[in-house]
């Protein structure tokens, strides 16, 4: 397998001065082409830090990525625009994703005219279909339809340009159970279908078994456990595992079924 993503020795502090914080401390890890690899970790932990300094939102104050052999550490410009085009993500809240005053056909094809692929209306239609929504959805706005539905939508536009990576923050978070296994059906299977690796991040280890095959369990910035998830969610080794664990035990009552 060839790694997609490398990442060592990542820091970053928040604050200045006396209330300079280390939030990311020292995180390494790699990613293949294709996989899809859960991280879980409670609120707070530097989830979403991670993500927003992978996908360049923030700078690094130490430490390496690199993305398809490209280290984009310090990427800005065209090149950040070529990485954008393979590394794409999806947020919590579909109102990240769209703008309200545009259809969701208009907002899916953005990416597609930015980079003048052409037969936009019919790769618009095709986009829909891949995330099982009507075609006719490419005229409705964002409030036109439901959360699971908008989040669908935001799916298609993130793989309109055939990214190698798809990052989901949360994705999933604001979703009722039974949507939210929907969403993860799908995400699994475009990613199987087209290759596309997955880095899945949630707060809620249960949802990890139906996702991912290696996880990674943060703990206040750091990595404090990776393995397989039957694995790790089987015997966890680390205390922080445990108590995720037991939070999902106490709230759901049992876990979801493996891979
Ligand atoms: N821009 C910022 N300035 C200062 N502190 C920040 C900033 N962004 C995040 N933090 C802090 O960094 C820590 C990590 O935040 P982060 O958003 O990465 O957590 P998370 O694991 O994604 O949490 P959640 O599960 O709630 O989304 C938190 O203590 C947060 O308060
Ligand atoms: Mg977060």
């Amino acid at each position: 397998m060839t790694t997609l993503l490398k990442v060592r020795g990542l820091k970053k502090y928040f604050g200045q001065g006396a209330q300079r914080r280390l939030v990311l401390d020292d995180v390494n890890f790699d990613l293949d082409a294709g996989e899809r690899l859960g991280i879980v970790g409670r609120s707070g932990c530097g989830k979403s830090t991670l993500v927003k300094l992978i996908t360049r939102l923030l700078d690094a104050d130490d430490g390496v990525i690199v993305f398809e052999g490209k280290d984009i550490t310090r990427a800005s410009g065209d090149e950040l625009r070529l990485t954008y085009r393979r590394m794409q993500m999806i947020f919590q809240s579909p109102d990240d994703s769209f703008n309200p005053r545009r259809t969701l056909g208009w907002s899916i094809g953005e990416p597609l005219r930015n980079w003048r692929v052409p037969n936009v209306e019919a790769r618009v239609e095709e986009l829909l279909t891949a995330v099982e929504l009507p075609k006719a959805f490419a005229s409705r706005y964002p409030h036109e339809v439901s959360g699971g539905q908008c989040q669908r939508a935001a799916i298609a536009r993130a793989i309109a340009l055939e990214p190698a990576l798809l990052i989901c923050d949360e994705a999933t978070s604001a979703l009722d159970v039974e949507v939210q296994a929907q969403v993860i059906e799908l995400l699994k299977r475009l990613s199987v279908e087209k290759g596309i690796a997955l880095m899945f991040i949630t707060h809620d280890l249960a949802l990890l078994p139906s996702i991912a095959k290696r996880m990674l369990v943060m703990h206040d910035g750091r990595i404090v456990e990776s393995g397989a998830v039957d694995e790790v969610i089987e015997r966890p080794r680390s205390d922080w595992t445990r108590e995720l664990l037991a939070a999902n035990i106490f709230s759901t009552g049992s876990f979801g079924n493996g891979n």
